[in-house]
């Protein structure tokens, strides 16, 4: 029983080395690999596993390592879990820092953003908006609006939303 024991941790700590070092150095030349593997392999993996997506798994990250009210902070939790936990479709700290001096140059009375996913942009755009000036911000998947709205990432410069919702209600598919 002890060798099998042994026989077993050995094999875990290689499945744990494949996942975490092996596999991210081979699929990161190939942006199909890498998509394969963070966005199918690994989250379906990791949903099964803790029977949570990966949106909350983002936001539960938020929400331990955020501080309310503190936008900043928000988006160094989440730039953080990206980088040390799990890929995720934000836009990311460098281009986001290119967002930023682009909503900073042009002042816009009104922002239009689609594609909401968790926030990340929406909270980066608003945080640098006058108090006038709002952000509209669309998102087709429910599932992910609504961690939006769980998780009291909106604030009142910006307005989310949902048109599946809509559909929904409405019973006109979607
Ligand atoms: C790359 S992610 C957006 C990332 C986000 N802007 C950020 O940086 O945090 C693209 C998002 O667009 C949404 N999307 C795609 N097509 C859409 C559509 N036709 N209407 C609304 N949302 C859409 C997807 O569900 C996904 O959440």
């Amino acid at each position: 029983p002890r060798m099998s024991v042994l026989t077993v941790s050995v094999v875990l700590v290689g499945l744990y080395a494949v996942c975490r070092c092996m596999i991210p150095w081979l699929v990161q030349s190939n942006s199909t690999l890498a998509l394969l593997w963070y966005d199918f392999v690994l989250e379906m993996t990791l949903d099964l596993l803790t029977r949570t997506t990966r949106p909350q798994r983002l936001l539960r990250a938020v929400i331990i390592n955020a501080v309310r009210g503190d936008p900043d902070s928000v988006i160094r939790a989440i730039d953080h879990f990206c980088k040390h936990t799990e890929w995720a479709m934000n836009i990311g700290d460098e281009k986001g820092a290119i967002l930023d001096s682009v909503v900073m140059e042009t002042s816009p009375s009104t922002v239009l953003e689609l594609g909401t996913y968790c926030g990340y942009s929406a909270v980066r755009i608003t945080r640098l908006l006058p108090p006038s000036t709002r952000l509209i911000t669309v998102e087709m998947n429910p599932d992910y609006a609504c961690v939006i709205i769980c998780s009291e990432l909106s604030s009142t410069k910006m307005r989310l939303i949902c048109p599946t919702w809509s559909l929904r209600r409405s019973g006109s598919g979607g």
